[in-house]
C-alpha cells in the first residue's frame, strides 16, 4: 500500500515525560521503513511557528529509548493558541512539504493539533504525560516511570520519618488530577492520600486516620498530597496543631519527570509511535493513539476532548482496608 503522506513532522509539547524519546525514535524509524521522510520539530509548536526543524534519519535516534526527557526539546506555546499562530504553523508545514504531523504530549497538545488539522495538515496525537489524565486512554507515556521515581523518594523518606517518629507529607505532581498520587500512595502504604477529585474533610480523611493509627501504636506516618488537592505546608500545619505530631514536608517536584524510562514506558511509546505513523500512512487524521491495558486503538481528537477521566475508585476505596490494624 502506498503511503498517503510523503513527509511528516514530529514534535513533543507540554511537560516532558520519560518515554517521549522512545516515541520519537519509533516515529522516525517507522516512517523510514515506509519510505516517508521525517522532520524533527524543536520546542513543540514554537518550532513549528518559527520553522526550527530538521530532517531526521534512523541513525539520529540510536540509543534514544533509554534516554529521559525529549531530544526535540519541549515548550508550552501561547502563540499557538491564537488563529495567527496556527496559520503561521500551517503555512510553514505547506512551505516545507509536511503533510502529516505526529504530536506527542497532553491535552493542550491535542487541542492544538486539532486546530492545525483544520488547515489541511493530517495530525495524530500520542498521549505522553506523567499525569495520566487523558480520558481516551488508560495509560499515558511516562506515568509508570514517574510513579517509580516518586516511590523511590517516598521509601527513603519513610526511613528517616520512622527513625524520628514523624509524619511525612509528600506532595506529588498530577496537575489537577490525583492519578499519580493514588498510585504512589497505594504503593507506598500511605496513611492517607489527598486527591483533587475527592472533597477534603480534614478530620475524616486525615486527623482521625492518624489518631486511630497512633492509638494502635504507630509512630510514623506517610501522607501523599496531590499538588492539585491541597497545600502540603498547610496540611502539615493542621496535622501538627491537631495531633501534636512533628511533621516534615517534601515537595518532589520536577524530579518526577526525569530519569531513564522503565520498560513499560519504552514499550508503549514504541508501539504508539509505530501506530501513529501507520495511521497517517493509511490516510487517517485527527486521531489520538490509545492503550487500554489490553489493546491499542485510536479515537478522534474531538471525541477524546469530550471524554472525562475519573479517578480509579476501586483503588481509592481499598485504602481503608489496607490500613486496617496497622
Ligand atoms: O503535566 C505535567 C506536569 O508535570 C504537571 O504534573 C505539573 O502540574 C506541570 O506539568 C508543571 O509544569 P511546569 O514544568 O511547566 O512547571
Amino acid at each position: 500500500m502506498e503511503s498517503k503522506v510523503k513527509r511528516i513532522g514530529v514534535l513533543t509539547s507540554g511537560g516532558d515525560a520519560p518515554g517521549m524519546n522512545a516515541a520519537v525514535r519509533a516515529v522516525v524509524r517507522t516512517a523510514a521503513s515506509l519510505g516517508i521522510e521525517c522532520i524533527g520539530i524543536r520546542r513543540g509548536y514554537t518550532g513549528l511557528i518559527s520553522g526550527d526543524m530538521e530532517p531526521m534519519q534512523p541513525k539520529d535516534v540510536i540509543g534514544l529509548t533509554a534516554q529521559g526527557g525529549t531530544m526535540l526539546y519541549t515548550a508550552r506555546c501561547p502563540e499557538f493558541m491564537t488563529e495567527a499562530g496556527i496559520k503561521r504553523a500551517a503555512d510553514n508545514c505547506r512551505f516545507r512539504g509536511i503533510d502529516g504531523l505526529v504530536a506527542i504530549g497532553g491535552d493542550g497538545t491535542f487541542r492544538g493539533a486539532a486546530e492545525l488539522s483544520k488547515h489541511g495538515v493530517s495530525v495524530v496525537g500520542i498521549p505522553a504525560t506523567i499525569d495520566n489524565d487523558i480520558a481516551c486512554t488508560g495509560y499515558t507515556i511516562g506515568f509508570d516511570t514517574a510513579c517509580n521515581t516518586a516511590i523511590e523518594c517516598v521509601d527513603k523518606l519513610r526511613d528517616t520519618m520512622r527513625s524520628h517518629e514523624r509524619c511525612s507529607i509528600i506532595e506529588v505532581m498530577g496537575h489537577n488530577t490525583g492519578h499519580l498520587a493514588l498510585f504512589v500512595g497505594i504503593a507506598a502504604g500511605a496513611t492517607a492520600i489527598l486527591v483533587p477529585e475527592k472533597k477534603l474533610d480534614y478530620d475524616r480523611d486525615l486527623i482521625n486516620r492518624i489518631r486511630e493509627a497512633r492509638l494502635r501504636g504507630r509512630t510514623s506516618f506517610t501522607i501523599i498530597v496531590a499538588e492539585g488537592a491541597a497545600s502540603a505546608n498547610e496540611v502539615a500545619q493542621i496535622i501538627h496543631e491537631k495531633t501534636g505530631i512533628e511533621t516534615r514536608v517534601t515537595i518532589l517536584g520536577h524530579v518526577q519527570r526525569g530519569g531513564s524510562p522503565l520498560v513499560r514506558d519504552r514499550v508503549i511509546a514504541s508501539r504508539m509511535g509505530y501506530s501513529a505513523v501507520q495511521i497517517l500512512a493509511a490516510g487517517g487524521t485527527n486521531r489520538i493513539v490509545c492503550y487500554n491495558g489490553l489493546k491499542y486503538s485510536d479515537v478522534s481528537i474531538e471525541e477524546a476532548m469530550k471524554m472525562k477521566k475519573g479517578l480509579d475508585e476501586d483503588v481509592y476505596v481499598i485504602l481503608d482496608a489496607l490500613m486496617y490494624g496497622a
